[in-house]
């Protein structure tokens, strides 16, 4: 009996990780936005050609990103231990946290909502949206060296 208790305990454990894997979840989420900017940035440097309609893609691909943000779902409380660089803050100011992430998306609303005509203007809001993405980590991430 307590062997079957055991055996069931163990695929309901199982089960929950095959289902819901708050880590993974969001360094995927992150990742994808890693790509994303990773994209405008080489028109930034002149190393892809500036095409209006395809940055407005990548900066309207940016926007979905940011809005599948859910701290509740990705950031659970004890999801701070594993294969994570998630830091401690987070769970001690979730306010601030959701706050960094409400910047992001305002300003990358903000650039769809006035999709940059030429490399300069893109710059420009690059350089406000990827501040975003690091004054996040520099607070919320820990440093793995
Ligand atoms: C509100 C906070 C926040 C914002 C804003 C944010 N990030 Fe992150 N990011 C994190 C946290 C926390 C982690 C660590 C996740 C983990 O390891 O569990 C992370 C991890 C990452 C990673 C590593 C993922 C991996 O595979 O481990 C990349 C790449 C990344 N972020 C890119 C970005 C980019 C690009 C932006 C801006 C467009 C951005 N992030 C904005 C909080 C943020």
């Amino acid at each position: 009996m307590r062997k079957l208790v055991l055996a069931i305990s163990m695929l309901a454990f199982a089960g929950s990780v095959a289902f819901a894997d708050p880590i993974k979840d969001r360094q995927a989420l992150m990742k994808e936005r890693g790509k994303l900017a990773g994209q405008l940035s080489k028109v930034v440097k002149g190393e892809e050609d500036f095409d209006a309609a395809a940055v407005l893609t990548t900066l309207k691909a940016l926007q979905a990103n940011a809005e599948k943000w859910d701290a509740e779902k990705l950031f659970p409380a004890g999801s701070d231990k594993g294969d994570t660089t998630a830091a401690p803050k987070i769970w001690e100011d979730k306010a601030g946290f959701n706050a960094a992430e409400d910047k992001l998306l305002a300003d990358v609303k903000a650039a769809v909502a006035s999709p940059p005509a030429d490399v300069d203007a893109l710059k420009a809001q690059l350089n406000t949206i990827g501040g975003d993405c690091g004054t996040c980590h520099q607070t919320y991430r820990i440093k793995k060296s």
